[in-house]
């Protein structure tokens, strides 16, 4: 029999897909069993508070998240047989909520328009739960230095043997910068030529931050990306280890997550058409190996990017230009990735 002992040990070895003719090469973290790269933190963060005694039999596990971190520690946590409570947006898409709750998490949504000082900010309030709940563990992926070593034990040197050493280029979104970093100082330990290109959200502050080095508060505006971006420093970014950081916005990344499930059937969330279209703009030499992080699966926002009227809604599609059957988006014969 061929078989895993528990779903925990079905994570990680994700494939790496080519995107049409191009020296591009999806890392495709959407086959994790939590369906996304989030799984790698959270066996990892949760293992760590067990053996430093932080976390004991019949303890709560508290956590704030943009939904997926949150779905992987409910996932551990359901195996494992702790209680855990989540911290979230209110601007998360509605399906990773109820995806939490329905591996037994206690979801409580926050306020999406508050910084993270504000008492009612979902980091917050994690911290205040967690205050006032006994025997619990507050993981904090923003800067529990776990995240970036789980990435740098596990994705970094995946990539690095799929890729057979030729990758030349990484390219991640940012959000608590684990992932980007914590690959990125595996990829450099092997090759310091590669090049690390970290992806932003636009009303966030870590573009300007790494070009700076300074936090600039006229920054930080509303947007819609979940997951991508900051409104302060996480413990996570390693600048030593980006040699840049790019902008997409919420139009550039949903469109392109959505001709990526049209035109190549990969369905990937909205961060990874964000990274994908950011690698899609690098200046490629001849010879370089460009491999995106992509982060989580496209069914996590059925109600939002790929939900034509939501489109229309925040103004992402123009309404009289949908035709009754397709989408504005769609070319015929076009294919952006050929
Ligand atoms: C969909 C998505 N993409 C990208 C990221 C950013 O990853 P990291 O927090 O490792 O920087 C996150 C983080 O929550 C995410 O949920």
């Amino acid at each position: 029999m061929r078989y895993f002992g528990s779903i925990l040990e079905t994570i990680g070895e994700t494939p790496l897909v080519r995107l049409g003719t191009r020296p591009i090469y999806l890392k495709l973290e959407s086959f994790n069993p939590g369906l996304s790269v989030k799984d790698r933190i959270a066996v990892r963060m949760i293992a760590e508070a067990e053996k430093s005694g932080k976390l004991r039999p019949g303890g709560t596990i508290v956590e704030c998240t943009s939904g997926n971190t949150g779905f992987s520690v409910a996932m551990v946590a359901a195996k494992r047989g702790y209680r855990c409570i989540l911290t979230t947006k209110d601007k998360q898409a509605k399906e990773k909520v109820a995806a939490m709750r329905a591996l037994g998490a206690e979801v409580v949504l926050c306020r999406s328009d508050v910084p993270a000082a504000h008492p009612e900010s979902y980091q917050s309030v994690a911290k205040a739960i967690h205050a006032r709940t006994p025997n619990s563990v507050l993981l904090n992926q923003y800067d529990n230095p776990i995240n970036g070593e789980a990435h740098f034990e596990s994705l970094g040197p995946e990539i690095w043997e799929q890729t057979e050493g030729k990758i030349t280029t990484f390219v991640a979104a940012m959000g608590s910068c684990g992932t980007l970093c914590g690959a990125a100082a595996f990829l450099k330990s092997q090759n310091p030529k590669i090049k690390v290109v970290g992806v932003d959200g636009a009303g966030s502050i870590l573009k300007k931050l790494h070009e700076t080095g300074e936090i600039d508060p006229d920054e930080v505006r509303p947007y819609l990306t979940e997951g991508m971006g900051r409104d302060n420093r996480p413990g996570n970014y390693k600048p030593e280890v980006i040699d840049a950081v790019v902008k997409v916005g919420d139009y550039d990344g949903a469109m392109t997550a959505r001709r990526l499930a049209r035109e190549e059937g990969i369905f990937v969330g909205w961060t990874s058409g964000a990274a994908t279209f950011a690698a899609m703009h690098l200046p490629l030499a001849p010879g370089d190996v460009a491999v995106v992080l992509c982060a989580d699966h496209g069914s996590k926002y059925l109600s939002k990017i790929f939900d034509d009227e939501w489109m229309v809604k925040h103004g992402l599609l123009q309404a009289p230009d949908l035709p009754a059957h397709g989408h504005q988006d769609h070319v015929p014969h076009v294919k952006l990735f050929a």
